[in-house]
């Protein structure tokens, strides 16, 4: 959510430092942990960075409801991304609006193209995204952590992961990893999750100007980030099923 750059606010400092101390091309700290929640099939808790908290829920495949809602070919997944009400600074009116509307879209469409959805013909996947506290990129952490969830519970996956993070311009500068100042005054952000295996791009959105250099420093960014990310992903989910055989 840009809110474009007051004069008075430096975002990079002389020594090449952003707000929180980061580097350009350093990642904010990733915590996953998967089944959380007992009642779902599937679950994971991300904190990416101190300030985004997300709890993601996963149900099914089950059948689909209303009836006329079901796919013959193929599962239909849904996610839903909500903030809530204590969240962000400003109270954040419960319920649905444009912005989460757009963001379950967008992370629906992207878990549909890791999930062997024609497995499971007039099947529903749920992905419930709850986010607890936002600090920017919560498009992309509910993504990830909705992916460990996913694999936690067992659905069958093309890919085990899709992961990704955000790049923007502050300063004038290409950095990894907005944070929220960096997001809401920086001068474009760029989230972007990709299938780890094949590499293929499932989300990519785009708010501000970049220049076609920029464009491509900034992929390369993520792409390089997404590595990383990946293994986060996977350690999560080794430290499930070293638990479920038994071990530490
Ligand atoms: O979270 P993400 O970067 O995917 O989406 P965004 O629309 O670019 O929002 C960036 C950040 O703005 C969020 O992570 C929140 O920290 C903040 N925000 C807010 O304070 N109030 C809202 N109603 C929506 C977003």
């Amino acid at each position: 959510m840009r809110l474009g750059t007051p004069s008075d606010i430096k975002l990079i400092d002389e020594n090449g430092l952003r707000v929180d101390g980061r580097t350009p091309e350093q990642l904010r700290p990733i915590k996953i942990q998967t089944d959380v929640l007992n009642r779902a099939d599937g679950s994971a808790y991300i904190e990416w960075g101190g300030g985004n908290k997300i709890m993601v829920a996963v149900y099914g495949p089950r059948e689909a409801y209303p009836r006329h809602t079901q796919d013959i070919e193929r599962a239909i997944v849904k996610a839903r991304y909500n903030m809530a009400a204590f969240s962000v600074d400003e109270r954040k009116k419960p319920g649905p609006d444009r912005r989460s509307v757009e963001i379950s879209k967008v992370i629906s469409e992207a878990l549909q193209a890791a999930i062997l959805v024609e497995q499971f013909p007039r099947a529903q996947i749920d992905v419930f995204i709850e986010v607890l506290q936002a600090d920017a990129g919560t498009r992309i952490a509910g993504l990830t952590a909705a992916s460990v969830a996913l694999a936690a519970a067992g659905v069958p996956m093309r890919d085990l992961v899709v992961g990704g993070c955000t790049a923007g311009k502050v300063d004038g500068q290409i950095v990894l990893d907005l944070c929220r100042e960096e997001d809401n005054f920086g001068q474009a952000d760029l989230p972007m999750a990709i299938l780890a295996r094949s590499g293929k791009v499932v989300l990519i959105q785009m708010d501000g100007d970049l220049t076609t250099e920029e464009f491509d420093r900034a992929t390369s960014m993520i792409l390089n980030a997404t590595k990383r990310i990946n293994q986060i992903q996977r350690e999560a989910l080794q430290g499930k099923y070293i638990a479920e055989q038994g071990g530490e």
